[in-house]
C-alpha cells in the first residue's frame, strides 16, 4: 500500500464503517476507503439530488452517499440478484428505502431505457463496459452535472505505472479507451485522479 493510501482515514457513519468492514471480510466488491472519502467530498461540496449509481453491489457506497446528503434520492443498477436484494435490505436498515431506487438488471439496458436527469452519475460498474455507456449517461446527466467514475487506473496497469498481467490487456485496453473518450469528448471536462485504483470526474459542459 502506499504511503499516502495508508494515511487515509475514512469518514463516514460508523454503522456504515462497520458494515464495510464486514462486507470486506466477506470479500464483496466494495470501493477503497480513500475513494469513498472523495466520493463523499464531492456530494457534500455539489449536494446533487438526484444520483444514479452504475453497480449497487450491497449498497454501501449508496447508504453512504444518501446518509450524507437528505435531499438526495438515488437510482442505483445491480446486475446479480443476491446482492440487488442485501442491497434493498440494507437501504431499509438504514431508513432510506424512500429515496432509494433499486433496479435489478444489466446496466446498459437499463441506462438505454432511462428517462430523466441526474445531477451526478457514480460510475461503479463493469469496467470494460464504461465506453459503451458514456453516451446514454451523457444523455441522462444534467449541464452542470458530474460524472464520478472509479476503477478508471486499476492497479497502476492503465497508466503504465504497473505492468499488465496477460489476461488484464483486454480491460486495461477498454478503460484506456474511456479515459481517452471523456478526455476528448467536447462537452465534458475531465480530471483523472490517483485516489484508490484511480478516478475519473468529468463534468458535462455546453459545448458551444
Ligand atoms: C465495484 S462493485 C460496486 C460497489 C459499490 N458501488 C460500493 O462501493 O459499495 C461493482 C458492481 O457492479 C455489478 N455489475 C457487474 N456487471 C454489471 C452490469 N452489467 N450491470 C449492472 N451491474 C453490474 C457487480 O455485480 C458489482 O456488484
Amino acid at each position: 500500500m502506499e504511503y499516502t493510501a495508508s494515511l487515509v482515514r475514512l469518514k463516514t457513519d460508523a454503522r456504515i464503517a462497520a458494515m464495510r468492514e464486514s462486507a470486506k471480510d466477506r470479500r464483496d466488491p466494495v470501493c477503497a476507503d480513500e475513494t469513498l472519502n472523495y466520493l463523499l467530498y464531492t456530494v457534500k461540496s455539489l449536494r446533487p439530488r438526484r444520483i444514479l449509481e452504475i453497480g449497487t453491489a450491497e449498497g454501501l457506497s449508496g447508504a453512504a452517499m444518501l446518509s450524507a446528503l437528505p435531499d438526495a434520492v438515488l437510482t442505483t443498477v445491480e446486475i446479480d440478484e443476491a446482492l440487488y436484494l442485501r442491497a434493498k435490505k440494507n437501504f431499509e436498515e438504514f431508513g432510506l428505502s424512500s429515496r432509494a431506487h433499486c433496479i435489478l438488471g444489466d446496466a446498459a439496458d437499463v441506462l438505454n431505457a432511462l428517462d430523466g436527469t441526474f445531477d451526478l452519475v457514480f460510475l461503479d460498474g463493469p469496467k470494460a463496459q464504461y465506453l459503451k455507456y458514456l453516451p446514454d449517461i451523457k444523455r441522462l446527466l444534467r449541464e452542470g452535472g458530474v460524472l464520478f467514475a472509479d476503477d478508471v487506473l486499476l492497479y497502476g496497469w492503465v497508466s503504465g505505472k504497473v505492468p499488465v498481467p496477460q489476461k488484464r490487456h483486454s480491460i486495461v485496453a477498454k478503460l484506456r479507451e474511456y479515459l481517452d473518450a471523456v478526455s476528448r469528448d467536447e462537452e465534458l471536462i475531465t480530471s483523472v485522479l490517483d485516489i484508490g485504483e484511480g478516478v475519473a470526474v468529468s463534468v458535462k459542459v455546453s459545448s458551444k
